[in-house]
């Protein structure tokens, strides 16, 4: 049996990357290739309680008010989360040549955890130490998107606010996925600009991950 192949969607907040990976399983699956859409946090125990953190539902007590827990903390979480996300779902998928498409993955906890550990090479350095076991994907596809597009997109899709959602951060974090490379020489990482229709993105999406499959594409 071959393998199945691991590809990953990642952007900042609003960028699509819950709409991508949703498009690009419909599309595998009626080409007759078998793909299993998954998302981080994970729907495992871990990260469950992570989007309950997210969402405000969890919080640390404190004197002057509930916090959300400190990025370390979060660091952490979201790294034993991985561990369990790449044991239970995605390995036992891809052995069984079943393609597997995340929502997110490392490069958000580096992204945001380290952006939120104040953005220096120290910070990042440990993030990636306690995911350095985490398996690298065969495809990275990464929504590039202005910020304020991604807030306008945020705001008409009408969720209730989630931790990270803060200007100034997404801001950061829209200028590290530009860059995200650097961070993670040695993946197969494709930007796309995720500025444009639904359809034009998705399009963009299917040849990428056709052309990983070794398909002949223009
Ligand atoms: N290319 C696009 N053009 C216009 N709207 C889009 C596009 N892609 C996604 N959207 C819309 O923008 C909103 C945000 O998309 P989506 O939920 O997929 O983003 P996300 O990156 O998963 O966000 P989050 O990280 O907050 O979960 C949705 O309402 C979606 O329909
Ligand atoms: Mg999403």
């Amino acid at each position: 049996m071959i393998e199945g192949l691991f590809i990953v969607v990642e952007g900042v907040d609003g960028a699509g990357t819950t709409t991508h990976t949703k498009i690009l399983i419909d599309s595998l699956r009626a080409r007759g290739l078998p793909a299993h859409g998954t998302r981080e946090p994970s729907d495992g125990p871990i990260g469950t309680m992570l989007r309950q953190v997210l969402t405000g539902r969890l919080v640390v007590p404190g004197i002057r008010g509930p916090r959300p827990p400190s990025w370390t903390t979060m660091a952490l979480l979201f790294a034993a989360d991985r561990v369990d996300h790449v044991e239970a779902e995605i390995v036992p998928n891809l052995l069984d040549g079943v393609t597997v498409v995340s929502d997110r993955y490392d490069y958000s906890s580096v992204a945001y955890q380290s952006t939120t550990g104040g953005g220096g090479e120290d910070a990042e350095h440990w993030v990636k130490e306690i995911n350095a076991h985490a398996r690298r994907p065969d495809l990275t596809l990464v929504l590039d998107i202005p910020p304020r597009v991604a807030a306008q997109r945020r705001l008409e899709r009408g969720r209730g606010r989630e931790i990270y959602d803060d200007e100034e951060l997404q801001e950061q974090l829209a200028e590290f996925y530009l860059g995200i490379e650097k961070h993670f020489p040695g993946d197969n990482i494709v930007h796309i600009d995720a500025n444009r229709s639904i359809d034009e993105v998705a399009a963009d999406v299917m040849r990428e991950v056709r052309r990983l499959r070794g398909e002949k594409v223009d």
